[in-house]
């Protein structure tokens, strides 16, 4: 959510800049823009307005900021779009998060004389530092008086006219990483606009500032003291973070579940004793085998999967399983009794509703566990210890793989705590043996993506959607809907399809299509009967079928299959067509698939 990148060493920056906003662009794109050399240079729109906007204009210098926005204060308008300046045109700030304060601050600074350029909350930053300077601190002082009066979140860098050769970069509950070049440094939200020029980074934690120059770096806290901190290596390469053919990330990420699934599992799984080895939870093996309820909390995709979670748990391991929107969690009295675990479940590590509610649970002393996919994320830095997904960078906005893995890393943990617990050795080798079988599955799956294109095709026109699904593909029927609307802009809604008789039905009519996820599973024939209810009242009707099942072409209009599998990684195989149809009729709607409108990948704001 907003995308910062900054660069201050021996090339011309701007190049270096444009490059790594192209990189960064699925983190937010209602506008774009970059400061070199003390010249500022802004565009509504994503990467390739502002280069349009750029054409020959030459920013010459050898360290620079840029930023890509996610509107919060503001429509999305070349005035609100950074780098802001202050009023002399001399500190320009990029800014990722919410300053609250902003509007009391800024009344300050109007009756200071300063005048104001957009309605963003950013602004304000500058704008302070500015005074702090006219009071006659440096740079650097000024910065650290600055971020000392503002109370909310952010990542920023700043530039300086008068100190060219100087980034700094700040963090406050919005991510911000130092990519560590042979002379040169970068700045950016998290590690991909680097990777193509260094593997080497540190990330900063809240309450640091770095002060860089293309030959050093040094962090300290906002009080002065100084920090010292391990340079790590990301594992990822830049191959990853690119479209390699494909038409779309999108299409490339769900491409790759298969080897998501072998990657997530790979060196965790003891088949022939039907157990689960996850180093990361090694230093907690202790607690998790005490733990009496857990409390999973996520947002969006994570969420779902968060879902699926909670029947794995509760029917193979034995433990009591409430899930909640991160958004929701802290704003209740949520009460984490002795022996409650807190699992966090997000693909970025960074989305803010699920930071704060891993806050409030260690402030009430209960364990926390990340199921993350980003290393070395906020979300999995601040947990006590958890299970990364490696399913690699997910690009797209729309969560794909990443689902895939986080039920893979569940299934996983389902397998560890059950055979703490009373899971017997013929069970656990079992659901092993499933989960290493998924793989081929899965790519069985992807080779129907030409029917699912000609499904999609069929249905592109359809103004309402209806999935439904029950126990165990209850949350995959939320998520293959939530995947129909952010990419398709498709009204389309979730419902368990025992609750479609309590309302739902209502709405059904010729033109209203329901996908029913209908496997041979506990809830078949219950299935069936929802799937009849909405025949009676002449909806169309998808079914996601298993292999084999006959007895559903003459109810539904359209059938899709999936290999059997157990019931509790059903999810995984079922919500596969589910992707593979949003993204085609995404296509088909001629509409942005990688890059949804209103929409940002990493959600750094509450
Ligand atoms: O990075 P996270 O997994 O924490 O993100 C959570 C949601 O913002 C995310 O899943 C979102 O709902 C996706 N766009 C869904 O496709």
């Amino acid at each position: 959510m907003c995308g910062i990148f900054a660069y201050v060493g021996e090339e011309q920056a701007a190049p270096i800049l444009m490059e790594g906003l192209s990189a960064l662009e699925y983190r937010g794109y209602d506008s774009a823009g970059l400061c070199v050399g003390g010249r500022c240079v802004r565009s509504v729109g994503a990467v390739e307005q502002l280069r349009a906007r750029l054409g020959d204009t030459m920013l010459a210098g050898k360290s620079g900021i840029a930023h890509l926005r996610w509107a919060t204060h503001g429509e999305p308008s070349e005035q609100n779009a950074h780098p802001h300046a202050d009023c002399g045109q001399h500190v320009f700030v990029v800014h990722n998060g919410i300053i609250e304060n902003f509007r009391e601050l800024r009344e300050k600074l109007a009756a200071a004389g300063h005048r104001f350029a957009s309605e963003t909350d950013s602004e304000v930053l500058a704008r302070l530092i500015e005074a702090h300077r006219r009071a006659g601190a440096d740079l650097e002082q000024a910065v650290c008086l600055a971020l000392k009066d503002v109370r909310g979140t952010y990542g920023l860098a700043v530039s300086c006219a008068e100190e060219p050769g100087t980034i700094i970069a700040a963090r406050m509950g919005a991510p911000i990483v130092v990519g560590m070049g042979e002379r040169a440094h970068f700045v950016a939200s998290d590690p991909s606009p680097i990777l193509a020029h260094t593997k080497h980074v540190l990330y900063l934690e809240d309450g640091e500032v770095a002060v860089l120059t293309a030959k050093a770096h040094r962090v300290f806290s906002l009080d002065g003291t100084k920090v010292s901190r391990d340079v790590e290596t990301i594992e990822w390469g830049v191959e990853q973070i690119q479209k390699s053919g494909f038409d779309h990330f999108m299409l490339k990420e769900i491409m790759e579940e298969p080897d998501v699934i072998e990657n997530t599992i790979r060196g965790r799984l003891i088949p022939g004793q039907g157990r689960a080895k996850l180093g990361g939870l090694d230093s907690v093996a202790e607690r998790l085998a005490k733990v009496k309820r857990i409390v999973v909390v996520g947002c969006g995709t994570a969420f779902y999967a968060g879902q699926v979670g909670e029947y794995m748990l509760e029917e193979f391991a034995g433990i009591p399983v409430e899930v909640e929107v991160g958004s929701e969690f802290r704003y209740r009295t949520p009460i984490l009794e002795e022996g409650t675990m807190l699992l966090a479940i997000s693909q970025s590590g960074e989305t803010a509703d699920t930071l704060e509610a891993i806050r409030e649970a260690k402030r009430q002393g209960a364990l926390t566990i990340g199921i993350v996919n980003t290393v070395g994320s906020t979300i999995a830095r601040e947990t006590d210890a958890g299970i990364y997904n490696h399913a690699g960078p997910e690009i797209g906005v729309a969560s794909t793989k990443a689902f895939i893995s986080q039920l893979t890393a569940l299934a996983l943990l389902t397998l560890f705590l059950g055979r703490q617990r009373t899971m017997s050795e013929a069970v656990g080798k079992r659901i092993a043996n499933e989960l290493l079988a998924l793989p081929l599955k899965l790519e069985h799956i992807l080779l129907q993506h030409d029917e699912l294109c000609a499904l999609a095709l069929r249905y592109k026109d359809a103004r309402d959607f209806l999935y439904i699904g029950r126990k165990y593909n209850y949350a995959t029927a939320f998520e293959g809907a939530l995947k129909l609307k952010e990419v398709s802009y498709l009204h389309a809604e979730g419902c368990g399809a025992g609750e479609m008789k309590h309302g739902p039905l209502a709405m059904i009519d010729k033109n209203f299509p329901t996908f029913a996820i209908a496997l041979q599973d506990s809830v078949y024939e219950k299935m069936r009967s929802n799937i009849q209810e909405i025949k009676a009242r002449r909806g169309p009707v998808v079914a996601l079928a298993t292999e084999g099942d006959t007895g559903l072409a003459d109810l539904a209009d359209d059938v899709v299959f999936v290999p059997p599998t157990l019931e509790m990684l059903s999810p995984i195989l079922a919500v596969v067509p589910l992707q593979l149809f949003a993204y085609y009729i995404s296509v088909a709607r001629g509409l942005n698939v990688d890059r949804p409108r209103n929409l940002a990948k990493s959600v750094t704001v509450e």
